[in-house]
């Protein structure tokens, strides 16, 4: 089983970046605790982010016959992005949609998530401990396809 961990703009800058609502935990963090869940499940990970909608819908695109789960948070496109929306129905690859912040409790503006409506399920406001979340309940549902 192999998972893809897909972060859209300014993700890399968690840590730095408004941590009143991010957190004071660094990319680098979020990453080692992705690895290390997977590890803990024996399960293969690889991690893209990229401030460009079009190079998210290309990895999107690469994922198609090579992974098996997505994860994605993809910030700001969350609310415009019917490009990565497509892009996750086109390969049909199971994915939970994360965000490190509680949208729902924010502005108008971010009430929308065009990709949300691809992904079986949404985490929110549980910072970067939601990637674990994530991962975790992608695993179980792609355990359950298996078997
Ligand atoms: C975010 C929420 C988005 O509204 C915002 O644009 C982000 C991060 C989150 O993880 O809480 O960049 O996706």
């Amino acid at each position: 089983m192999k998972l893809l961990v897909i972060n859209g703009p300014n993700i890399n800058m968690v840590g730095i970046r408004e941590p009143g609502i991010y957190g004071s935990e660094s990319y680098q963090a979020l990453l080692d605790l992705c690895q290390k869940t997977c590890d803990e499940h024996q399960v293969l990970v690889e991690f893209y982010q990229s401030n460009h909608e079009g190079a998210l819908v290309d990895r999107i695109q690469e994922a198609y016959g090579k992974i098996d789960g997505i994860v994605i948070n993809p910030a700001a496109y969350t609310h415009t992005s019917i490009a990565i929306l497509d892009a996750l129905k086109a390969v049909g690859i199971p994915a939970v949609e994360v965000h490190i912040s509680k949208v729902e409790s924010r502005e108008a503006f971010r009430q929308i998530s065009y990709p949300g409506l691809a992904c079986f399920k949404t985490i929110t406001g549980e910072g970067i401990q939601g990637y674990k979340h994530a991962i975790e309940i992608l695993i179980e549902k792609l355990k359950e396809k298996e078997s």
